[in-house]
């Protein structure tokens, strides 16, 4: 690496800028939809216990051996066991799986923003406003590529830090929109069924795959199992309080994705009578859900531009940290240029996310395990991939470089309070835990088991 290592100038700097990577797409598209296919209140419920264990140990470990080795994930691996540096490989791995994927449904933001900018909001509100809009051969393609072109611009030009400082005024504005999107929507008759469905936890809806659901939402959403915190975590100061900044990093992530589904859920309720058919909409359901909000709310064509707006930037921020994180994966390990990187990562990009956007239409005969592309790669990497890099790392730092290291490195500054806690889960419960549902989820992929 060139470049001198930089640390944050305040705890606050760092606990934003990993809150700017940690709060996208899968906050408010992944998280309301996941939660409302999933049983509602029982998946909330899941999540958050996933979240203050799982969760928090899993970043308290990345964050920890980023500032305590002051490298990526390759080289933070190698130097503590030269035999695991095949886990920073792998977790390097899930960005180039997720990116591409991830600017198909930036596209789609994008496509709506447009749509809202140019007021044809009843429009969009129609039931088959989305299908008609992602099958088609052309249009998603443009909106993708217009996306793409817009990631990797930034990255070129290296002025992430423009973009950084424009969503510290942006991000503000989008949780109030939130609330306000959210408290309009609870007013809508049939909502307070939908605010049942997603609060009250119905226990006959619990399995494994709720919670391998739940799990890989959680990496995905809070950036875990892909070597991105142990990144963020070379550039942390050892003076900041690296627990209580995991908390505050963890209160703001999961706070979001739950006015997310609040906004979302109890509008399935009321908008589209909350049948299991309407719940079980999968990633289109953001799309097809908040369209009918905004047009039965007074000026709802300027609140939805001002929202899709206020969306784009949160997804921009965090694939421009994805893309970020390729290209210097690519760069460290081939020694190119950053314009040369950007390029190659460019065209990669085209390559593997064109496909997935034709995948809803043209190419749909495509369906590897029966899945659309796009769910096929989101499966692949926050299924597959990222319990088994979980895994790895769980028995890494509590059976070889052992969970006193990770402590010490915590304790560098304060003591750590749930050090007993966090190793009971990185020896033991998260280790057993992820065997078993990801052992369980495979076998349903496969139609082994049927839940
Ligand atoms: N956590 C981001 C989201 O919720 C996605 C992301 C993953 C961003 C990894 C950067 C790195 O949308």
């Amino acid at each position: 690496m060139e470049k001198q290592r930089g640390s944050f100038t305040n705890k606050l700097g760092f606990v934003l800028a990993a809150a700017g990577s940690a709060v996208g797409l899968g906050n408010l598209w992944r998280f309301p939809y996941l939660a409302a296919k999933y049983g509602g209140g029982i998946f909330l419920l899941v999540y958050l216990v996933l979240a203050v264990t799982f969760g928090f140990a899993l970043m308290v470990t990345e964050i920890a051996l980023g500032r305590k080795t002051r490298l990526s994930a390759v080289g933070a691996y190698e130097s503590l066991n030269k035999k695991f540096k095949f886990l920073g490989y792998l977790s390097s791995l899930v960005p180039f799986i997720i990116t591409p994927y991830y600017c198909v449904i930036g596209g789609w933001v994008v496509k709506y923003f447009t749509v809202f900018v140019s007021n044809n909001v009843s429009n969009a509100a129609t039931d088959d406003f989305f299908t008609g809009f992602i099958t088609q051969p052309a249009a998603p393609v443009i909106f993708f590529i217009i996306y793409v072109l817009l990631t990797v611009g930034v990255v070129m030009l290296g002025v992430e830090g423009g973009i950084e400082k424009a969503s510290r005024i942006m991000m503000p504005i989008l949780v109030v929109m939130t609330v306000f999107i959210a408290v309009f929507g609870l007013f809508q008759p049939g909502a307070i069924d939908g605010l049942i469905y997603y609060l009250k936890p119905d226990f006959s809806r619990f399995s494994a795959t709720t919670v391998l659901a739940a799990m890989g939402q959680l990496f995905y959403s809070m950036s875990l199992a892909m070597g991105i915190m142990i990144t963020y975590g070379s550039y942390m100061k050892k003076e900041a309080n690296l627990e209580q900044s995991v908390r505050q990093i963890e209160l703001f992530d999961t706070g979001i994705a739950f006015m997310a589904g609040l906004m979302i859920i109890p509008a399935v309720f009321a908008f589209s009578g909350g049948s299991e058919e309407a719940l079980g909409k999968g990633p289109s359901l953001m799309f097809v859900t908040l369209p009918k909000v905004f047009d039965n709310m007074k000026m709802g064509t300027f609140v939805g531009a001002v929202f899709f707006l206020l969306v784009l930037f949160a997804a921009l921020t965090s694939s421009i940290s994805l893309t970020e994180t390729i290209v210097s994966i690519v760069r460290d390990k081939l020694g190119w240029s950053r314009k040369k990187a950007c390029l190659v990562v460019l065209v990669f990009l085209l390559a593997v996310g064109i496909p997935v956007s034709l995948g809803f239409g043209i190419w749909s005969f495509i369906a590897p395990l029966g899945m659309s592309l796009l769910d096929f790669f989101d499966f692949i990497s926050n299924s597959v991939l990222m319990p088994i890099v979980a895994f790895l790392t769980c028995i890494f730092i509590g059976y070889i470089v052992k969970p006193k290291a990770i402590i010490d490195e915590v304790e560098v500054n304060g003591t750590f309070k749930n050090k007993k806690f966090y190793t009971v889960i990185i020896k033991y419960i998260a280790p057993v835990c992820l065997v078993a549902i990801l052992i369980f989820a495979v076998m349903e992929a496969m139609g082994v088991i049927v839940v």
